[in-house]
């Protein structure tokens, strides 16, 4: 048993596909895998009209589309699901507020309560008032709010929602959620930086070259255009995701682990990141390609995008941290859709011997950089590339890695939802964005936002468009893929 106090997990936007996609399974999979069966009901709230069993159902499907098929599922359903319906926008909390209380009553809860925000975000503002006008920010147990992105599609709007939330509930009651956090790879890099004076050693402008940070993505937009039209690039991965990531590559060590420290640590050096010059960035937007022999469309050609549609698809970002650990190291983001793969990397490169005496053919020096590879997604784990002498009688180099696969040594990796909402039921603000950390993150970014010059096409299928390894110098594509 963990030690999750017995709750009510209240999702808004219950019907949806993040609740049936992942909320629902990941719950569930919270009770096979960490037995929190007996702690925690499933309240379902939208605007549609259904039941308790039809809520059931629809739970029960999202289940076994997630390869759920034990036989316990059912009588789950049954005893610990339930729906409640509020009008479209959310009018009344009243009947909400009695249904919570009629089930914490049946249930002998103690009036411990999650409000899962999955929800057009327009709905936000609705339903932090409506749950603070009808008292539901504070109960007889605790009381905890978790907002998926985006919190707000600019710094002001950020602010505004912070704001508003900050009207009826504590800081310590607000989980920002940025699901790659719940990543066990990312949260390893914690562990990593931390633990291994041999690294932290390096970790610095002494040592290391360049930090590349890359998200790629095989897909496209989807059935997602009205949203992506708007939202962009760097709203949709890099303020949030890429962001979060470099934080924690960067940030100084903090003076414990606990939730405040590290979040303290992470909003200062978001704060010392320098303001990006436009010639920094590179747009691009993918044109019609192959991605593993399929066709597929370019950006123009997709479903809702206006044919001249001039939304990047891919970034590429270089950026500087004042910090004395950072000063002069060059920080590379780069994210993209319709790329070869999925694939979410971090590579440290380390400087070059200062004098080199191992030379190749025409002199060149032989000596590669010895890059620290971090994955975290798919294949989670680390992998050092060091050079060896190649066997013979000349020296010649050959570059080798030394790797670490979580999967080969754990098995099973805790999907991030499961992560995230066990530590909302526990408590655990260590990985949820504090709200200065998401405005700090705004305010880099906030200046880009309007910018939006004609991207430079690529081809689906290929690493982005040239001028991002040519104007950036960005390391070579594919980039150092661990395999
Ligand atoms: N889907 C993902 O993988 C994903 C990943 C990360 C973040 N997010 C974020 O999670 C949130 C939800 O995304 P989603 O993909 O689940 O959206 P969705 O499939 O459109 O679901 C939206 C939910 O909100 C309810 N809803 C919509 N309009 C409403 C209204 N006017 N009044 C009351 N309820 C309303 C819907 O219920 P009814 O249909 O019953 O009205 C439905 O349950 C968004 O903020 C999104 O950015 C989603």
């Amino acid at each position: 048993m963990v030690d999750a106090e017995r709750n009510i997990f209240v999702i808004f936007g219950g019907t949806g596909d993040l609740a049936r996609r992942k909320l629902i399974p990941a719950l569930y999979n919270l009770i096979t895998f960490h037995d929190i069966s007996s702690e925690c009901v499933l309240l379902g709230v939208a605007s549609r009209d259904l039941d308790d069993d039809d809520y059931r159902v629809l739970t029960r499907d999202a289940l076994r589309d997630a390869g759920n098929s034990d036989a316990a599922l059912e009588a789950w359903c049954e005893e610990n699901v339930f729906y409640q319906r509020l009008g479209r926008g959310f009018g009344s909390f009243e009947e909400l507020s009695t249904r919570i209380e009629s089930i914490e009553t049946d249930q002998s809860f103690p009036g411990n309560r999650i409000f899962y925000m999955a929800l057009p975000p327009a709905l936000f503002p609705t339903t932090v008032v409506g749950l603070g006008e009808a008292g539901l920010n504070e109960s007889s147990g605790w009381t905890r709010l978790v907002i998926e992105k985006p919190i707000g599609n600019d710094l002001e709007s950020a602010i505004e929602l912070n704001a508003l939330v900050h009207d009826y509930f504590d800081e310590s009651q607000v989980y920002r959620i940025d699901h790659y956090l719940g990543k066990e790879t990312v949260q390893n890099l914690l562990a990593f930086r931390f633990s291994n004076p041999m690294f932290e050693s390096v970790w610095n402008r002494d040592r290391v070259e360049s930090v590349e940070i890359t998200v790629a993505e095989e897909l496209g937009i989807g059935s997602r255009a009205g949203y992506y039209e708007s939202a962009g690039v760097i709203r949709d991965m890099v303020q949030n995701h890429l962001t979060q990531v470099l934080a924690l590559v960067a940030m100084e060590p903090p003076i414990s682990f606990a939730a405040e420290q590290i979040r303290n640590e992470k909003v200062k050096v978001i704060e010392a990141i320098a303001p990006i010059r436009r010639e920094s960035v590179v747009f691009g937007q993918y044109e019609s390609g192959s991605i593993d022999g399929v066709d597929v469309p370019g950006y123009q050609e997709e479903d809702g995008v206006d044919e001249d549609s001039h939304t990047a698809t891919f970034v590429g970002i270089e950026l500087r941290i004042d910090t004395w650990r950072w000063q002069g190291v060059p920080f590379f983001l780069r994210t993209g859709k319709r790329l070869p793969k999925r694939l979410t990397e971090i590579a440290v490169t380390f400087q070059r011997p200062p004098l080199c005496i191992i030379h190749g053919r025409r002199d060149s020096c032989a000596v590669e950089p010895n890059i620290l590879l971090i994955t975290l997604q798919p294949n989670e784990g680390f992998a050092l590339r060091f050079n060896v002498k190649a066997p013979g009688d000349s020296v010649e180099l050959d570059s080798q890695a030394l790797r670490f696969s979580h999967d080969d040594v754990y098995g099973r990796l805790a999907d991030a939802y499961e992560t995230l909402i066990l530590d909302v039921m526990e408590g655990d603000q260590t990985l949820f964005v504090r709200s200065d950390e998401v405005e700090a993150s705004w305010r880099i970014y906030d200046p880009l936002l309007d910018y939006r010059p004609e991207p430079h096409r690529y081809e689906a299928g290929t690493w982005g468009p040239g001028a991002a390894d040519r104007d950036l110098k960005l390391g070579e594509t594919p980039w150092t893929v661990v395999t």
